[in-house]
């Protein structure tokens, strides 16, 4: 008997990587406090939050707010105050090109989700070639579409030239493209004038008569740490640009208001055509209702609650400033390392945001993830054969120095063995 003969299609496609949490796992039982792996923040070894959700789980809700139903697109106050926030941070002003978010439940949802509606199995997906590893499940697994991956930098540019032969080398008059800024796995983001150039292009290819549906991964929204970055989505330049540009923003709870375990996410839609919102939002719900059928009812409470909250801003960019600060120390401890370890073979990735920085590596990264693992106690995550990824986002302060200390030091001497 084999199990195939009961699986259907997707069922057979479908797998585990030895991925981000594996490889997670791995650094627990080794590492006591240089675990870099994991995409969260913790401060003095626990993980963050704020206080003002936290206050909630000892008093404050009613029986109502924990154990009823929510609607299938989510609370409507929620959906409300998440459109403003929306709205504000990215100075939106033409707020009927923009739907009110739908809740899904966490930011992996809202981009299953939107690939389940708008691509499908040869479906053309544009995207950078340093990307979140479960892209992969859910492009090429569960949808079957077409990956095309173009060059991300130019020196510390985006690479625009290359993002533009990208999608013209695609035949087909429908294309799904997928960004994500700050991104995983790189803490890159782009600058105003590549933002512009983007979209640019974008509005020019529109015009030719190209239906693009533009996918915004905006987990890490808002942890930006450089002047020169651009702090606002790429939503606010897509969502009024062009009738034949759809923008949807994916987004959440999980990273910009450090509730991982929530698991809330929203999907807004923006279009310079609003005729068919309504049937795109009905359509949204139907997907919903067939797949999680409505999100959690506690969680998003807790979150409205929490955002209306006095303090909530504030301890926000307390939150913030934790990580900036970790964010200029990894730049200065990468600087020296660099003169001290000159056979390193390590290059940085362009990093300026987010939770994580990335080395291109000149020997395996897997081996050298492993040799890291055991014999220096130091966890990070590899992806494919020549790529580290270092969350500092869960490494306090007085950590960083040793832990970058570790990883030039054993890269070394990999290198020279080699
Ligand atoms: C780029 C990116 N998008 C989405 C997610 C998933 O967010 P959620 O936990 O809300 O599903 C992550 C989490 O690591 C991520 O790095």
């Amino acid at each position: 008997m084999s199990l195939n003969d009961f699986l259907s299609s997707f069922g057979k496609r479908v797998y585990l990587p030895n991925g981000i949490l594996v490889q997670n796992a791995q650094a627990v039982e080794y590492c006591k406090d240089l675990n870099a792996t994991a995409g969260v923040a913790k401060l003095n070894g626990s993980i963050m939050y704020l206080d003002s959700s936290m206050n909630y789980f000892s008093n404050s809700l009613i029986p109502s707010e924990i154990y009823s139903y929510s609607p299938i697109g989510g609370n409507k106050k929620l959906r409300e105050i998440w459109l403003n926030h929306i709205i504000n941070v990215n100075e939106i002003s033409n707020k009927d090109n923009i739907t009110l978010p739908i809740v899904t439940a966490g930011i992996t949802n809202s981009l299953s989700l939107t690939f389940s509606l708008f691509a499908e199995k040869d479906t053309d997906v544009v995207l950078p070639e340093y990307y979140w590893e479960n892209y992969n499940l859910i492009i090429d697994i569960q949808t079957q579409a077409k990956k095309h991956t173009f060059t991300m930098f130019d020196g510390n540019n985006f690479n625009i030239s290359s993002f533009k032969n990208c999608i013209n080398s695609i035949k087909s008059k429908k294309i799904v493209i997928l960004f994500n800024f700050p991104n995983n796995p790189t803490g890159f983001t782009l600058q105003e004038k590549e933002a512009k150039k983007i979209t640019d292009f974008l509005k020019e290819k529109a015009r030719d008569g190209i239906k693009f549906t533009v996918i915004i991964d905006d987990a890490y929204f808002s942890l930006f740490y450089e002047d020169y970055v651009f702090k606002k989505s790429l939503f606010s330049m897509l969502y009024n640009l062009d009738s034949n540009i759809l923008a949807v923003k994916c987004d959440g709870a999980t990273k910009e208001e450090l509730a991982w375990g929530f698991r809330i996410g929203f999907i807004t839609y923006g279009c310079a055509d609003t005729s068919f919102f309504d049937e795109l939002v009905s359509k949204t719900l139907g997907a919903i209702r067939c797949n999680i059928s409505n999100s959690n009812t506690c969680a998003q409470n807790i979150l409205y609650h929490s955002m209306m909250n006095l303090k909530h801003n504030q301890e926000k960019e307390y939150a913030k400033n934790e990580l900036k600060k970790r964010y200029n120390m990894v730049k200065d401890v990468i600087n020296d390392m660099m003169g001290k370890y000159k056979d390193s073979g390590l290059t940085v990735l362009p990093f300026n945001s987010g939770y994580f920085m990335s080395f291109l590596t000149s020997v395996d990264a897997e081996t050298l993830r492993l040799t890291l693992l055991r014999q220096y106690s130091t966890g990070l995550v590899s992806f494919g054969s020549k790529l580290i990824r270092i969350a500092y986002s869960v490494l306090d302060l007085d950590k960083i120095q040793l832990f970058f200390e570790n990883v030039f030091s054993c890269s070394e001497k990999l290198n020279k063995v080699v």
